[in-house]
């Protein structure tokens, strides 16, 4: 599928720039130059870039990440 009908940049093409370590759309946009002409495709591209990096992330570190960024109790309810 294509994402980035401007600059002719597919799905494929945003994996495999997340498989050589690419990780933000700053950098998609610097070296595939997605979103970087009518910019309608940044939500789609970031869906993508999202769902590839937490394909690509290795179960431990999910887990890891889940136990991390856990709420935190409010004041009310913690005392
Ligand atoms: S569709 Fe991507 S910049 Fe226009």
């Amino acid at each position: 599928m294509i994402v980035c009908v401007c600059n002719n940049v597919s799905e494929q093409k945003i994996r495999h720039a997340v498989d050589s370590g690419m990780s933000s759309m700053r950098e998609l946009r610097q070296k595939l130059g997605v979103a970087d002409s009518c910019g309608k495709c940044h939500s789609c591209a970031k869906n993508v870039l999202r769902e590839c990096l937490e394909n690509n992330v290795p179960t431990a570190h999910r887990h890891l990440h889940a136990l991390v960024f856990q709420p935190m109790p409010s004041i009310a309810t913690a005392v």
